[in-house]
């Protein structure tokens, strides 16, 4: 349970009684924002005091008097019009970390009651190459599974692709019209990619293109035997492409169940609709038509097609007959925020409504110019060719830290490669996952790279100079934790250190409180400054006495332990040296 939760429980005792239901007044348990204060700070008493009509300094006594903290905190003090501000125990803190240390979940306990979710992210559309829209989801639906699964749930990865939709039209139809065979045969991959392309600005251009191209789509939905054959053979093409992206971004799914998965479903689900009541035709298409909204979700367009919110209930139906989710979580592009909303509703009219349907949505990567992240020419930007750019500029950064070192070079090249790949790929991710979703960011390598700041490369940093110290000092970490050390907070800078250390489990109930991996991050950020602070103040292997060294040291393996795994559970890896 984490300091908050714990504080919050006794909160909750010392109110029964006073009112009805706490729940409302416990969310006013908040970390202090000023040491000077204390460590958490409890405000209900002035809603509670106007509410009850009495004076709120008057109820904070009571509060206080009723409340049985006396294990964990010092004796709670009532500040200004009734703040109740509460300074937690060292040897509790101690006590808490050494358990933290000697378990391997660094003092998060798993959660008492474990949900079943499921994570529908990145989703893109195969046949055409992944571009930087694609980080968001991907990364962000990720960092999402694992907190989950850390915490004890059972998060199932579905990547919902786009495998069936008018991009095979295209590359049907550019298939049929200017195959390059010799560099099909060679590499299907970047031939597809290339008819993709090509079709893609024809169709601009060129109106009955257009037409040919859907023509070729609906010849495949309807069953054509040519263009399901030629489907069948494209898509392990567009598989081992995204796959590849996959491989490099660290990313894995438990299922790939795409739109085609669902298609023998459709007509079903359309005359259950109807027959239900759900659904009405209206012009020739069969609609649902939802309260207070304009336009009806369309299942079923006059001329007999399916459309993506069809495909979408479909797979509601499945995920429901098959894992019995507790949540379903969309990481898409709010662009899509109508489509959800329709979609939730009618999933609501057909009985799913014992399951929450989150639409975990996010904001656009731009440019410079403030606009969606575009190359000079005009196209949206591949995301291998991204990763590859923020690799290279890793390299540079590396290669320039290595040899600027008191003592020389450390890092053949070879490791400099390995270490680049993976503080590339890191930035990468980290500067996406440290937004707040719901806003666009502006793309800059320059900032994803920077060493200081909150940037995976200072945390990535920050691990290897705190694991720097064991090899320094010729520490041998595992027998130093197993020694039953105790940890002393006599400094502030200790304690502060700590106290933060303790908040991990809170940083990791914030973060899927509202599906927020920059929670995480930004927790991850403060414990590096807390640590910095620390060492800047306390001798570690040069510490007064044994005792302390010892203590300091378990601090620095803790730390390190923590930024490891916050950053693991981000989707991040670290490395030892760089
Ligand atoms: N393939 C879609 C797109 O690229 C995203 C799918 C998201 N998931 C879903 N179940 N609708 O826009």
């Amino acid at each position: 349970m984490s300091i908050l939760t714990e504080l919050k429980e006794r909160f909750r005792k010392a109110l029964t009684g006073m009112v009805d239901d706490p729940a409302d007044l416990l969310e006013l348990v908040r970390r202090g924002q000023d040491p000077k204060f204390g460590d958490y700070q409890a405000n209900m008493a002035m809603p509670l005091g106007k509410r009850l009509g009495r004076p709120p300094r008057e109820i904070a006594a009571e509060i206080v008097q009723r409340l049985d903290v006396a294990d964990i905190c010092r004796e709670p003090e009532i500040a200004g019009p009734g703040f109740i501000n509460l300074r937690l125990k060292e040897q509790w803190l101690a006590e808490k970390l050494s358990a933290a240390i000697l378990g391997p979940r660094l003092g998060v306990a798993p959660v008492a009651r474990p949900r079943t979710f499921v994570v529908d992210y990145s989703a893109p559309n195969v046949a055409k190459p992944m571009h930087v829209g694609h980080i968001r989801s991907t990364v962000i639906g990720d960092a999402l599974c694992r907190v989950l699964r850390f915490l004890g749930h059972r998060a199932i990865s579905d990547n919902h692709i786009g495998d069936w939709g008018t991009q095979f039209g295209m590359i049907l139809y550019g298939y049929k019209h200017f195959l390059d065979a010799e560099t099909y045969r060679r590499n299907p991959v970047e031939e597809l990619a290339r008819l993709y392309r090509k079709v893609r600005s024809l169709m601009d251009e060129q109106p009955e293109i257009n037409s040919a191209v859907l023509a070729e789509t609906a010849k495949l939905h309807a069953g054509d035997v040519e263009n399901r054959r030629l489907w069948e053979e494209f898509l392990p093409h567009c598989e081992d492409e995204i796959d590849r992206v996959f491989r490099r971004l660290d990313v894995k799914f438990d299922h790939t169940l795409g739109e085609s998965f669902y298609e023998g479903r459709l007509a079903l689900l359309v005359d259950e609709l109807q027959q239900r009541g759900i659904a009405r035709e209206s012009d020739g298409a069969i609609c649902v038509f939802i309260e207070g909204q304009k336009t009806p979700m369309i299942v079923r367009k006059s001329d007999g097609a399916f459309l993506y919110g069809t495909t979408d209930l479909a797979t509601i139906q499945y995920r429901m007959e098959t894992w019995r989710p507790d949540a379903i979580l969309y990481v898409v592009d709010y662009r899509q925020s109508l489509h959800f909303q329709q979609l939730f509703a009618v999933a609501g009219m057909l009985g799913h409504d014992n399951v929450e349907l989150q639409h975990v949505s996010f904001g656009t990567v731009l440019g410079n110019d403030g606009r969606p992240f575009k190359t000079r020419s005009g196209d949206t930007v591949g995301l291998e060719g991204l990763l590859d750019e923020a690799v290279r500029r890793a390299l540079e950064i590396v290669s320039a830290g290595d040899d600027a070192k008191p003592d020389g070079p450390e890092l053949s090249a070879e490791q400099r490669r390995q270490v680049a790949e993976t503080v590339g790929i890191a930035a990468l991710k980290y500067a996406d996952l440290a937004q707040n979703r719901t806003s666009d960011y502006v793309f800059s390598y320059d900032k994803m790279l920077a060493m200081t700041g909150n940037t995976a490369t200072y945390m990535q940093y920050a691990y290897a100079r705190v694991r720097s110290i064991f090899a320094k000092g010729n520490v041998d970490v595992d027998a130093l934790c197993n020694s039953g050390a105790t940890i002393l907070l006599d400094s502030p800078a200790e304690r502060a250190l700590a106290l933060e250390l303790l908040r991990f489990s809170e940083a990791l109930d914030l973060t899927v409180a509202d599906y927020r991996p920059n929670q995480l991050t930004a927790y991850l950020f403060d414990l590096a400054n807390r640590y910095s602070t620390f060492f800047e103040q306390c001798h570690v292997l040069r510490a007064e006495t044994d005792a302390l060294r010892q203590s300091r040291l378990l601090l620095c393996d803790l730390t390190a332990r923590t930024i490891q795994k916050g950053l693991e559970l981000l989707g991040i890896n670290v490395v030892e040296k760089m």
